[in-house]
């Protein structure tokens, strides 16, 4: 099994970045997940948490998923680990992962097709190629709207993997969309 790696490099872990870490723990497995450049102690709960950043680590046979990246993550890639920008997205997207993470490696870097994901949902795509699946061949829905109360909704600017016909949502940022309490 290989070991996915959230490289945290937003200023400080959001509430939004803390549920979707716990949701690609409960997608990934706890003793797959480590997140790096990060002394965030509440993390331990559901990570292995690094404080060197994954840059320092000297992996081997590791990619970065960029949506800039030239080549699409295949099956036969076949990395042994699979690091992701932990920040949070922007609309337009503005390079993020290029500019703090990949343009500063040597690794090999693949995209998931250039629409961009939320974190959880890049990291399960990731699982689901690793284990066999073609991208093609994955469900999935680009700017989901989401109903919050009568006559209210919000579009969710990502794109998202289907499971069971529904796009994969951290039920605990969708319970606090619908709250319309802020992260
Ligand atoms: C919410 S995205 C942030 C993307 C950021 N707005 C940018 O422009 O790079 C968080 C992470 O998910 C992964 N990711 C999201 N969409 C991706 C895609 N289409 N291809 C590869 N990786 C993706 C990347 O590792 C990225 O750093």
């Amino acid at each position: 099994m290989p070991i996915y790696i959230i490289e945290h490099l937003d200023r400080t872990v959001y509430q939004w970045s803390f549920f979707e870490y716990r949701h690609i723990s409960k997608l990934v497995g706890k003793k797959n997940l480590w997140i790096t450049h990060t002394k965030s102690s509440r993390l331990k709960e559901f990570a292995k948490i690094i404080p060197q950043s994954v840059l320092d680590l000297d992996l081997k046979n590791a990619c970065i998923l960029d949506p800039l990246a030239e080549e699409t993550l295949t099956p036969e890639d076949n990395f042994e680990y699979y690091i992701f920008g932990g920040i949070l997205g922007d609309d337009p997207p503005t390079e993020k992962t290029k500019k703090f993470l990949s343009s500063k490696s040597s690794l090999p870097t693949r995209n998931l097709e250039p629409e961009q994901m939320a974190t959880d949902n890049a990291v399960y795509m990731t699982k689901l190629i690793a284990d066999g699946t073609p991208i093609e061949s994955i469900p999935v829905v680009t700017d989901v709207e989401l109903d919050l109360r009568e006559g209210e909704s919000v579009i969710l600017p990502y794109k998202y993997v289907l499971v069971n016909g529904k796009p994969l949502i951290c039920k605990a940022i969708m319970e606090k969309l619908k709250k319309g309490e802020s992260f």
